[in-house]
């Protein structure tokens, strides 16, 4: 999708980080806005700061990782204007610690939030979106973490690896059906915003957030101080997300050097690949 303008945005996890970011990318292009967000005191705030016509902003709290909530969010935002052209399924946690050392729960959170909230965006809103039949995009964050294996993020990067998957698998079938739908997965490294404490929206049906153990704790602090450092801000990561969906580019790597690590790991797994020599034909029998 080239022409932003009046096209109707909704972006989840808008409350604050790369979704905030993304709002204010569409507010600047000229979009009408639906944000959404776990958290209604920041999304309120959120709002406010924006300074968007509220004839043009709708804020709606929903909890992603649950089916009916996102269902609520899209019957709303047709509700109010009657057509979705961008969906931001970019609400996520992070969640750093050993892989024999996340629970159930943390596993179930993980995944509902960064992995199910994605699938359950699509459901709700891809077909409505598909019916009118006009140029649509549908941007996913997933992370570089969708691509590559950082230790200590392990239902992290298996939530992220879905995201990237479940957007190919869609884009593929989207294509097939010469859909005027685009698909985008942004795959950012580090970048400095709340994710780092995300235990500050972890559900109370998930229980606390367990402390780290001593040997979980030095992932738990890399991952705060990696965020922390981060050298793109939010505003540059959805600036390049929009000129990168203006192009029409489906994968969305914002930091060049993911490009040597994804290169590293493709390499490994292809030099993996098993050459079978090429079956022989059968001898002709012989009377
Ligand atoms: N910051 C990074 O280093 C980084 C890197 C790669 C990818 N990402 C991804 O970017 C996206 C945005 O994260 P961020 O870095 O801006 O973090 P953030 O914590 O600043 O923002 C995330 C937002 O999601 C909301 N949220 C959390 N759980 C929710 C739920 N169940 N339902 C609805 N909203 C919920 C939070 O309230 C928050 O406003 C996430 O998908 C994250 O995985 C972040």
């Amino acid at each position: 999708m080239q022409d932003f303008s009046d096209r109707v945005a909704v972006i989840t996890g808008a409350a604050g980080g790369i979704g905030l970011a993304l709002a204010r990318q569409a507010l600047a292009r000229g979009m009408r806005l639906v944000l959404s967000d776990l958290d209604r005191d920041a999304l309120q705030a959120a709002g406010r700061a924006l300074g968007a016509d509220p004839a043009r902003l709708q804020l709606h709290a929903a909890d992603v990782s649950r089916d009916a909530e996102v269902a609520a969010l899209a019957e709303a935002a047709f509700a109010r204007f009657g057509a979705v052209h961008l969906l931001c399924n970019n609400a996520g946690v992070g969640f750093s610690r050993l892989a024999a050392e996340h629970s159930a729960a943390d596993w179930e959170w993980v995944i509902g939030v960064n992995l199910f909230s994605v699938a359950h965006g699509i459901r709700h809103f891809l077909p409505r979106m598909q019916a009118a039949g006009a140029p649509a995009h549908v941007l996913n964050t997933a992370s570089a973490a969708g691509l590559v294996s950082t230790p200590g993020l392990s239902a992290y990067n298996a939530s992220k690896q879905g995201v990237v998957a479940l957007s190919e698998t869609l884009r593929a079938e989207l294509v097939a059906q010469h859909s005027p739908i685009e698909v985008s997965v942004l795959c950012p490294a580090w970048v400095p915003t709340g994710i780092h404490a995300s235990s500050r929206v972890r559900p109370e049906r998930y229980g606390a957030t367990e402390p780290a153990s001593e040997a979980s704790r030095p992932y738990e602090q890399t991952m705060e101080h990696a965020v922390l450092a981060g050298r793109l801000s939010a505003d540059d990561i959805a600036r390049i997300a929009f000129e990168a969906m203006a192009r029409g580019q489906f994968y969305i790597l914002p930091h060049a050097r993911i490009g040597q690590a994804v290169q590293e790991r493709f390499a490994e797994i292809a030099a993996a690949a098993v050459h079978t020599p090429a079956a022989q034909p059968s001898p002709a029998p012989t009377p």
